[in-house]
C-alpha cells in the first residue's frame, strides 16, 4: 500500500482500490503549501475527532469527491447537517466494511469539540484491515494501556503522534508501539506549530534504542508500506 503524508496528522493511503484520506488539515498548514487541496484524492475521508487541525479541509474535499465520510456518529451528523450525503457513522469498538477493507473505530484519550463548539463525540483512532496488511492511525491521544488491545490485529505499522503537549510525545509513542507490537511507526502531529515542536534527532534516537523503525516522510512524499 502507498502512504502519502500531507503534514500534521493528514495522510492518504492507497490500498485495495481505495483512496483513504485521514484527518485532512492542509490549507491551514503553512508547511503543506505545496499540496493542492483540490487535487487530493479520496474515496473515503476518515476523521478521528472534531478539532480543526484534523478536519479543516474535510468539507471541501467531501463535496468535491463525493467520498464517504467515516467517523463517529456526532461528527457524521455535523457534516450531514452541512449537506454531506455519504456517511458511515461509527463509535468506539465498532467495525464495518469499507470496500475491500474493514475499519474499526478505536479509543483515544483526548477531547473532540467541533470548530463551532458542537460536540464532536468521543475522539478515536482507526484500525484498517486491508488485503495488504493492517495498520493503525491513532489520531490525537495520550499513551494508554488500551493500546495493548491492538496487538491482536498484527499491525504492519502504526501512525502515532510524537509532538507532545496536546498528545503523547515520542518517548510515550515508543511505549505505545511496544504495547501494539508494531516495529514500524509513521510519526505525526509534530513540528507543525511551536507547541508541538520536537527535536527530531532525539525522537529518532528514542525509537532506534527500542529497535523500532520511525518513518518521517517529507510533506507530499509517498512511501510503500
Ligand atoms: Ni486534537
Ligand atoms: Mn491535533
Amino acid at each position: 500500500m502507498k502512504l502519502t503524508w500531507y503534514g500534521h496528522s493528514s495522510m492518504g493511503i492507497e490500498v485495495a482500490g481505495l483512496q483513504l484520506l485521514i484527518d485532512p488539515f492542509i490549507s491551514g498548514n503553512p508547511m503543506a503549501k505545496g499540496i493542492k487541496v483540490d487535487e487530493v484524492p479520496a474515496t473515503h475521508v476518515l476523521l478521528t475527532h472534531g478539532h480543526g487541525d484534523h478536519i479543516l479541509d474535510a468539507g471541501t474535499i467531501l463535496k468535491r469527491t463525493g467520498a464517504m465520510l467515516v467517523s463517529n456518529a456526532e461528527i457524521c451528523d455535523w457534516y450531514t447537517a452541512k449537506g454531506i450525503k455519504h456517511t458511515m457513522p461509527m463509535n468506539i469498538g465498532g467495525e464495518t466494511d469499507m470496500g475491500n477493507c474493514r475499519v474499526r473505530f478505536t479509543m483515544a484519550q483526548h477531547s473532540s469539540t467541533m470548530p463551532d463548539g458542537a460536540s464532536g463525540g468521543d475522539p478515536g483512532g482507526f484500525v484498517i484491515f486491508t488485503p495488504e496488511g493492517n495498520f493503525h492511525h491513532a489520531g490525537d491521544t495520550g499513551l494508554m494501556l488500551d493500546m495493548q488491545l491492538l496487538k491482536r490485529f498484527k499491525l504492519k505499522y502504526a501512525c502515532l503522534p510524537i509532538g507532545d503537549n496536546y498528545t503523547m510525545g515520542y518517548n510515550d509513542a515508543v511505549e505505545a508501539a511496544q504495547y501494539m507490537g508494531v516495529s514500524t511507526v509513521v510519526g505525526m502531529h509534530y513540528n507543525t506549530f511551536p507547541a508541538v515542536t520536537i527535536d527530531v534527532e532525539k525522537a529518532k534516537a528514542a525509537f532506534s534504542a527500542a529497535d523500532i523503525k520511525l518513518l518521517l516522510p517529507a510533506i507530499g512524499e509517498s512511501i510503500e508500506l
